[in-house]
């Protein structure tokens, strides 16, 4: 596995040595002048990397700078961050900055809020960073393709006291469907995927790595930030002989709290979790993904060191992470009900497709499988499904009735999750997207405090792309 920390165009370390976790951080100085922006340059290009590792050949993919995932961004929170992106490819494409409250116009979602980046044109984006956590990036225009095909990276915005860890790891996660020569499948949007569970692959890699072991030394303790690119596949893990602490989820602060049973990351997801590695010299542990039954594999090993870092562990963690998000009324929000339907096995006998009523059939013939309120969305262009009052607080009750789980992701906000199926939930998360059961509910919360349209939908791409899709608009 391709350590994260080889890359990436800001990297800092954050590996204290030595005797005390709570190392002392170089101090900055406060700034009086604002600084420049943090720059950076992605290009979205054709490459060819090594996936599977030899003596496989190597895949076909496209990627940003030649490599998969793409470079790992990493900007202090409030910083700006200028991002010149070049487009290479054959086709149209954008690039959405998944999690981040950035302005409408920042938000890369080709046609609803910018005129996609032609084939050999690039587009400047530039915005702030609010919130430090584990973010990402990748395109928005035709994402089932363009994502499933490698283009993808790691956004990290970083505290400005950073945790007291010795050392800090990313894993962007990512499932391929490969042939036997280790080429991509070019099936992209079948409609089996489309009508199912979206393009689950028979490849799972770590940073762009079928992965083998991850070196660690007994007595660490690794901030790892989980990202999950992958199209369609919900990853289940579970970290055998460790229990991870919860520390945030899609980049945003949780109560540290354990995890009992699997960690499930929905596509889009993010989980950082603090690992303390309670195993000993030489050992081996494996870290195992679960989550579609009867098809379980191990992902990757902890690797012990024969020496260990330090002897003692260390004491208790304590997470001083935060951001300031606009916290929901509850009390004075507005309910709205949104529901999702279609797919193999569901109920749906039809919906409206560009203002006509199409049975369910009819829709199949033309690519789609799915709809929000009884809409399937062509493109990304709606009227919006619901329209919000600047600064007001709203509850969505979104009831997924289908057959299917939908990880939903709103774009330009962060909310929390506050029930599932009527109940409160524990910690009242905030995410960015939220992995609903089959037949369940949940219940999110948010002040619509950032004005535009913003897309609302299923991020297993294959279903997006089959109608799951629809705007909310904050007026
Ligand atoms: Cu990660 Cu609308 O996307
Ligand atoms: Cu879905």
């Amino acid at each position: 596995m391709r350590p994260s920390s080889s890359h990436g165009p800001t990297r800092r370390s954050v590996t204290f040595g030595g005797v005390g976790l709570l190392a002392t951080l170089r101090s900055r100085s406060a700034l009086s002048v604002p600084p420049a922006p943090r720059e950076v340059t992605l290009v979205a290009t054709r490459g060819r990397v090594s996936l599977i590792g030899a003596p496989h050949p190597d895949t076909d993919v496209w990627c940003f700078n030649d490599s998969v995932p793409g470079p790992e961004i990493r900007v202090r929170r409030g910083e700006r961050l200028r991002v010149l992106v070049e487009n290479r490819l054959d086709e149209e494409m954008t690039v959405h900055w998944h999690g981040v409250r950035v302005p409408n116009s920042m938000d890369g979602v080709p046609h609803l809020t910018q005129v996609p980046i032609a084939p050999g044109k690039s587009f400047s984006y530039e915005f702030e960073c609010p919130d430090a956590g584990t973010f990402w990036y990748h395109p928005h225009q035709r994402s089932h393709e363009q994502v499933g095909r490698g283009l993808y990276g790691a956004l990290i915005v970083e505290e400005e006291r950073p945790l007291a860890v010795d050392r800090e790891v990313t894993w962007v996660l990512d499932d391929w469907r490969l042939l036997n020569d280790a080429s991509i499948s070019a099936d992209f949007g079948n409609l089996h995927d489309v009508s199912h569970a979206g393009r689950i692959g028979n490849t799972a890699t770590v940073n762009g790595k079928v992965p083998n072991e991850f070196a660690v030394r007994a007595g660490e303790r690794i901030r790892l930030r989980l990202i999950n690119a992958a199209n369609a596949r919900i990853f289940g893990l579970a970290f055998e002989g460790h229990e991870p602490l919860v520390v945030a989820i899609d980049g945003q602060p949780v109560e540290p709290h354990p995890q009992t049973g699997r960690i499930v990351l929905g596509p889009a997801m993010r989980m950082d979790l603090v690992v303390d590695m309670v195993g000993k010299p030489g050992e081996k542990f494996r870290v195992v993904d679960s989550f579609y039954k009867d098809l379980g594999y191990r992902l990757i090993d902890l690797a012990y060191a024969d020496a260990a870092l330090r002897e003692t562990t260390p004491e208790p963690f304590e997470g001083p992470l935060e951001n300031r998000l606009p916290e929901p009324d509850i009390s004075a929000a507005r309910r709205h009900e949104v529901v999702l339907g279609g797919g193999m096995m569901g109920r749906m006998t039809s919906a409206v497709v560009g203002g006509h009523q199409l049975d369910i059939r009819t829709m199949m013939h033309n690519g789609l499988a799915w709809a929000i309120n009884g809409v399937a969305a062509t493109g990304h262009m709606h009227d919006p499904l619901l329209t919000c009052e600047r600064d007001q607080s709203y509850v969505l009750n979104i009831m997924n009735d289908t057959a299917w789980p939908h990880p939903m992701h709103l774009h330009g906000h962060s909310f929390r999750v506050i029930a599932r199926n009527g109940q409160s939930t524990e910690f009242r998360e905030w995410q960015d997207t939220v992995l609903i059961p089959a037949r369940e509910s949940t219940d999110i919360a948010f002040v619509a405090d950032n004005p535009g349209d913003w897309m609302f939908h299923c991020h297993i791409l294959e279903h997006q792309l089959g109608g799951m899709m629809g705007v909310v608009r904050v007026a």
